[in-house]
């Protein structure tokens, strides 16, 4: 009675900020995303006769509080759904730093969803998996199907899950993470998403959204990467423009984030076509088409900001390992 999942995150080309219904996790618009060959979270899950309760380990230490209580919560759902009342043993770890605009959670409940009702014996269908694993973490839902993922938002929590638009071969672009800050974030994105109606911003993102969403499945059916990339660029200004003007303000980004941006544009001047996009953390996520992935590193390595350089092919989504 154990199994372990290993899933990649993923990084949002439409973002998911918002939520029509807290408690289901159900989005007040949908997203797309790309899941990230190289940022995955690998989980493992063993039940036990002898356990009285879960224990849970996040990078090999024993988790926090709030993380432990998530958990527990998504593996009574795990729980219920098998008709069992034995206790497990997680362990978890990733392959990035969590908490830094990488989506952890994402990853990381998406393996645990996996892991979790294997050993239960559960041998849910994709799209199960996806409504269970947004549950536990809306984005994670986008971390089930692989390749190129639209997550529809549905009108009910049967009708909001994650699947393929394309397969991970589809396209041969790429994802290069700068990492430029590795401490985690104050507000949480569960927190944040709660907030985003006190921004004045926020119904005129949400009403201009389908429209948008349109725009970039013809991008993405054509491999139009300008038009792509155009779109990826002007919805992560837009999310972050509904964050900042939240109440309470979040600024995830930070000075080195805002560097990097100028550095993307010295690029595009420079012939070389690539795009930024943020999530709630300071790291700059890099779009790129795969040749021109030797001139950009080249680039971050000579900026003393930049700690670490993540390259990411369109991922796998989950997988039983
Ligand atoms: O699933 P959450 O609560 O971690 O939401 C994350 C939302 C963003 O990463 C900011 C955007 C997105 O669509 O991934």
């Amino acid at each position: 009675m154990k199994a372990a999942a290993k899933a990649t995150s993923n990084i949002a080309f439409i973002k998911y900020w918002g939520k029509k219904d807290e408690a289901l996790r159900i989005p007040a618009n949908s997203s797309i995303s790309m899941n990230l060959s190289n940022a995955y979270s690998i989980t493992s899950v063993e039940l036990s006769k002898n356990l009285k309760k879960d224990q849970v380990y996040l990078n090999s230490k024993k988790a926090e509080e709030d993380e432990y209580t998530r958990i527990v919560k998504h593996l009574d759902l795990i729980r219920a759904l098998a008709k069992s009342n034995l206790f497990a043993k997680v362990k978890s770890r990733n392959s990035f730093p969590k908490g830094t605009g990488i989506a952890s959670s994402a990853s990381g409940f998406a393996a645990l969803t996996l892991a979790a009702t294997k050993a239960f014996k559960l041998n849910l269908s994709q799209k199960k998996l996806s409504i269970l694993a947004r549950l536990g973490s809306g984005s994670a839902c986008r971390s089930i199907p692989p390749g190129f993922v639209e997550w529809v938002k549905g009108a009910d929590s049967k009708t909001s899950y994650a699947k393929t638009l394309y397969p991970p071969s589809y396209w041969d672009i790429l994802d290069i993470v700068a990492i430029v800050g590795e401490s985690k974030k104050e507000i949480s994105s569960t927190k944040g998403h709660s907030l985003t109606g006190t921004s004045p911003f926020f119904n005129k993102r949400i009403a201009d959204l389908p429209q948008k969403i349109k725009d970039i499945k013809k991008a993405l059916k054509f491999k139009d990467f300008t038009k792509l990339g155009t779109i990826i660029e002007e919805e992560a200004l837009n999310m972050h423009a509904v964050m900042l003007t939240q109440r309470p303000p979040l600024i995830y980004f930070n000075s080195s984030s805002l560097s990097i941006i100028r550095e993307i544009y010295e690029m595009r001047k420079k012939g070389i076509e690539a795009y930024f996009t943020l999530d709630a953390g300071p790291n700059v996520h890099i779009i790129c088409k795969a040749p021109d992935a030797p001139k950009i590193k080249k680039i971050l390595k000579n900026q003393k900001i930049v700690k670490k350089i993540l390259v990411n092919k369109p991922g796998n989504g989950t997988e039983i390992i």
